[in-house]
């Protein structure tokens, strides 16, 4: 396992016996909190968890610890290593010892089923109990108050206060990961996890030759051509829940074009080819080789190969499912992310940008081409106008809040 730090106290001395006593931690999120116990005593958290009995191994002590201390029930297959934090300091117990403990932690999830807290005494003296929080690193302040205050055990203190800080990302992370591969899931068509996969290894694999179809963007920061992708399937989504007339529309195909519509990013760079081009002998190959028939897998390349054509949204004919796809693909990087998107790029042109660069980045480039809408149907229109207001709203937003005259 990871190592993630060690507290070693040296209060101690060096030839004494050590006595070691390692433990299992659990970092358990659900619906976007964490589970953490809460000493009403000295008023710092802790992650649930507790010492390895022998003859266990550290899994099976997280599961009983979590149960006891806190009543849920971990589910063992989803246990995963976090990473270890070493603490040595005099054993409180014997003087002349060492007190040593590996503390691992893990990330786990919990199942439905909650039993009675069966603490130990010493945990119902400090007055534990089990509080779900929505931000880990917000509790860093009051493990360092409670260390300041002194009472509690400090090396304990102290460790979980780091760890909460090292953890935030990673829990954050997985949550987002959980919601994204449910939503995933939702699509309706298990292939589509399958394609994705394939998709981001292709766009991956050209990026460690050089050739940035994932990593950095021609504007200088880490844009994901991947992430762009699982984004304009989002819209992909909305847009065809959004429109009740759904005549002409391939639902599956829409789905399945817009995974691959900027794979021939991986291939362009080094050709010169367009990359909505360079993705059909892609997507084909892909498609054929997973039993896709082949009237499917030539029209989904169709709308691979097509879909940089913008030019033809207008066109009154337009099949409809590559139109969806076309507006799909415009309304990602805009709104609220087209302003961040902005705010990195006037950040990488200029490394000493001032809220004043951003502000003028933002009216008189971002809100004007949000303002000329490419869209062709009521329900992109209605995605497009939302995007444009939020663009417009928070550029005059900051305007006041740089100047003395709004
Ligand atoms: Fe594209
Ligand atoms: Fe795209």
């Amino acid at each position: 396992m990871k190592e993630l730090f060690t507290i070693d106290t040296k209060d101690y001395n060096p030839d004494g016996h050590v006595f070691v006593r390692p433990s299992a931690r659990a970092i358990i999120e659900r619906d976007g909190k964490v589970l953490v116990m809460y000493s009403q005593k000295y008023r710092y958290y802790k992650f649930p968890g507790g010492g390895i009995e022998a003859g266990e191994t550290p899994q099976q002590a997280l599961v009983r610890e979590v149960r006891e201390e806190s009543g849920y029930t971990v589910l063992p297959e989803t246990i995963e290593e976090f990473g270890s934090v070493l603490r040595r300091n005099r054993d409180a117990k014997d003087p002349d010892g060492i007190f040593e403990q590996q503390n691992y932690y893990y990330f786990c999830d919990i199942g439905e089923e909650r039993v009675p807290i069966t603490q130990e005494a010493y945990e119902i003296e400090e007055g534990f109990t089990p509080v779900w929080v929505d931000c880990l690193f917000s509790l860093t302040r009051a493990n360092r108050e409670s260390l300041r205050r002194g009472g509690g055990d400090p090396a304990l203190i102290e460790r979980e206060m780091r760890v909460f800080d090292l953890a935030d990302n990673a829990v954050r992370a997985r949550w987002f990961t959980k919601k994204e591969n449910a939503a995933i899931a939702a699509l309706g068509d298990d292939d589509y996890a399958g394609m994705l996969a394939y998709v981001k290894e292709v766009l991956e694999r050209q990026q460690t030759e050089g050739e940035s179809g994932v990593g950095v963007h021609k504007l200088e920061f880490g844009y994901s051509r991947f992430e762009h992708t699982k984004r304009v399937l989002g819209w992909s989504k909305r847009l065809y829940d959004a429109t009740p007339d759904k005549t002409g529309l391939r639902y599956e195909d829409l789905m399945i074009a817009t995974i691959f519509h900027d794979v021939g990013r991986s291939v362009s760079i080094a050709t010169g080819e367009p990359h909505a081009k360079a993705g059909v002998p892609i997507t084909r190959e892909y498609l054929l080789a997973h039993g896709y028939p082949q009237e499917r897998v030539d029209y989904i390349c169709e709308l691979v190969g097509a879909h940089s054509d913008k030019w033809r949204m207008t066109e009154p004919d337009l099949d409809r499912t590559l139109l969806m796809l076309m507006e799909a693909d415009y309304l990602d990087d805009m709104g609220a992310l087209g302003i961040v998107m902005d705010t990195l790029i006037v950040r990488a042109r200029k490394e000493d940008a001032t809220f004043y660069d951003c502000y003028n980045h933002y009216s008189r480039y971002t809100v004007p081409m949000q303002k000329e809408s490419p869209m062709v149907t009521p329900e992109g229109k209605a995605l497009w106008d939302e995007k444009t207001e939020i663009a417009e709203r928070f550029s005059k937003a900051v305007l006041r809040d740089i100047s003395l005259f709004e």
